[in-house]
């Protein structure tokens, strides 16, 4: 038979036949998260040298001003079970004990807020959808959150230039929505859409599974408005594709993890939604044969190459046995997705068609579907994005995020398996191989010092070692602020310190995150 219609027949044949457990694998999910929340332990016990800044108390006199300055319901939070979620972050490491969460709606709010909080010297945590995964949205003590959830507006949409104004709190899932009405798609695309604001992508500097055609937010987004610690609102909205007048200081927000200011609104260029898309799924040998099939990618699918990620048989394991997704293809060593999206269905088709056929024929791949409808394909990239949700079931997720040589990629999974022999429950590596970035995670029952200590310093040693980067695209958040100097030079912290200063001299923005301590 043909390689490719063995392809699609063996999707026909296995891929939908499980999918029914899906709904169920949610729900107890649900209960799993609920159950772990109260058991999350306050980040100031399990980091007993950390020392809470020099910042001022909240009294009730404090919170009756800011419920003054934001009336209605639901926008000054103090009901400590209201606070829990805010207080706790999305991988159940990291837990505060703040005991206000603000909701401004407009950015003259944001900035009353932020004026108030200066004067008193009260430490603030910029919050969007606390997805993050460095432990940088939640309060490490008791400082105020300032959440954008109420920032949702959609300020304007460009369909012709393709930019799009909104504020900072709208969620990524939703602004790609609204945009594909107009034929246009989101630059940025992560497991996470369906929680996270276009706010938090910008202060996290955000990667996902499109960077790769559509580059990094530092080339998208061209115009931003924040609010510096001081209250003072800084208006760098532009909405030109070209505009050389003096510094770019957007750029210096984006991936500022709520250090420097709070992003308020973003101007961002949307790409043209592509009037075909298709995904394969592959299983391979070897991690030599995904880096080969990723160069011949590059050079036979050329423009039409919209993504390029991989997953281990340990990251494929752990969705099906966690979360009961069907794997559509027998077990391999690896798996590679690749995503194409262009203008003409037949002649992409035909393209990833005969390129897979080759790399059947000389072996590079041993077995593979490409999804039929979409269905299918949100399936498949279930399999890919939901292998962080998965982890969690089985416990404390240890989670590394680095960039490195193609050539090192892989061996530091090889390396941290013997490393940690069966203290851990698992170690798997999966992660965005087109853009150099692997992601490195070990599961224990619960946080397990022993595990802990085997991983860390190692690991950063073992990339700086390699001229890689602790973070490729978390950022560094409260978990990986000390480990800075493995991946930057003392001049450049010491650049970045006194820009902290000059931004906000107090130090109120996001303190214990980011930069080391002095
Ligand atoms: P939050 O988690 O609320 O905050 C993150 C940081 O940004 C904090 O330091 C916070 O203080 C700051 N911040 C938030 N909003 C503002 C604001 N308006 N102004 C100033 N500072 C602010 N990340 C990737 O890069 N690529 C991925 O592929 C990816 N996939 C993910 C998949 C899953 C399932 C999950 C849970 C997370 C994933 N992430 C990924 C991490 C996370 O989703 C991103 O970092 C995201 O950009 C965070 O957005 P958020 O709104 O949730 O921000
Ligand atoms: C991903 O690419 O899946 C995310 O960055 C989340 C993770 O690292 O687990
Ligand atoms: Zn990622």
């Amino acid at each position: 038979m043909h390689s490719c219609q063995l392809i699609r027949s063996h999707i026909v044949r296995k891929l939908w036949r499980k999918l029914g457990l899906v709904s169920s694998a949610v729900s107890s999910r649900e209960a799993h998260i609920t159950n772990t929340l109260r058991a999350v332990e306050l980040t100031s016990v399990r980091y007993p040298y950390l020392k809470r800044g020099n910042y001022s108390k909240l009294t009730d006199q404090d919170v009756a001003q800011f419920e003054r300055l934001l009336p209605g319901e639901q926008r000054v939070l103090t009901d400590p079970s209201d606070l829990e979620g805010y207080n706790t972050d999305w991988l159940k490491i990291c837990r505060g004990i703040s005991q206000l969460v603000l909701k401004p709606k407009t950015t003259e709010e944001v900035s009353d807020i932020l004026k108030i909080c200066n004067e008193k010297k009260f430490a603030v945590n910029p919050q969007g959808g606390n997805t993050g995964l460095v432990g940088g949205s939640v309060p490490v003590f008791d400082e105020i959150i300032l959440s954008t959830s109420l920032m949702n507006n959609i300020i304007s949409l460009d369909a012709l230039s393709g930019i799009l104004t909104c504020q900072a709190g709208c969620i990524l899932g939703n602004l790609n929505d609204h945009v594909s009405q107009h034929n246009l798609i989101m630059p940025l695309d992560l497991g996470a859409k369906g929680s996270c604001h276009i706010g938090g992508n910008l202060a996290t500097n955000a990667g996902g599974i499109r960077l790769l055609r559509y580059g990094s937010l530092h080339g998208s987004v061209l115009g931003l408005e924040a609010v510096l610690a001081n209250g003072e609102i800084l208006d760098c909205m532009s909405t030109l594709r070209k505009d050389n007048t003096g510094y770019d200081l957007k750029q210096l927000f984006i991936g500022s993890e709520g250090a420097l200011g709070i992003i308020t609104k973003a101007a961002i260029l949307c790409p043209q939604k592509s009037n075909t898309v298709n995904l394969a799924f592959l299983g391979l040998d070897s991690f030599n044969d995904v880096l080969d099939v990723f160069r011949d990618s590059k050079k036979h699918l050329s423009e039409i190459l919209s993504a390029f990620e991989f997953l281990d048989s340990e990251s494929l394991k752990v969705c099906t046995s966690n979360l009961q997704l069907a794997s559509p293809i027998a077990q391999h060593p690896f798996y590679i997705l690749i995503e194409t999206s262009g203008s003409n269905g037949t002649h992409d088709e035909e393209k990833l068609t005969q390129f897979l056929e080759t790399l059947m024929t000389v072996g590079k791949v041993k077995d593979g579907t490409v999804a039929v409808d979409d269905k299918q394909m949100q399936h498949i990239w279930g399999l890919r994005e939901r292998v962080a949700e998965a982890l969690l079931h089985d416990g404390y997720c240890y989670k590394y995020d680095v960039s490195l040589p193609l050539h090192d990629f892989y061996n530091l999974v090889l390396d941290m398996r013997s490393r940690v022999g069966h203290k851990a429950t698992r170690v798997v590596g999966y992660g965005h191989v087109g853009d150099g970035n692997l992601h490195l995670n070990i599961t224990s029952p619960s946080y397990d010092e022993e595990v802990a200590s085997l991983i860390e310093p190692f690991v950063y040693d073992w990339i700086a070692e390699r001229r890689g980067s602790i973070s490729a695209e978390h950022g560094l958040g409260f978990k990986k602020r000390h480990y800075i100097y493995h991946s930057k030079s003392r001049s450049a912290v010491a650049a970045m310190k006194a820009i902290k200063h000059l931004f906000d001299p107090n130090g109120i923005l996001n303190p214990y995150k980011t930069l080391p301590d002095d």
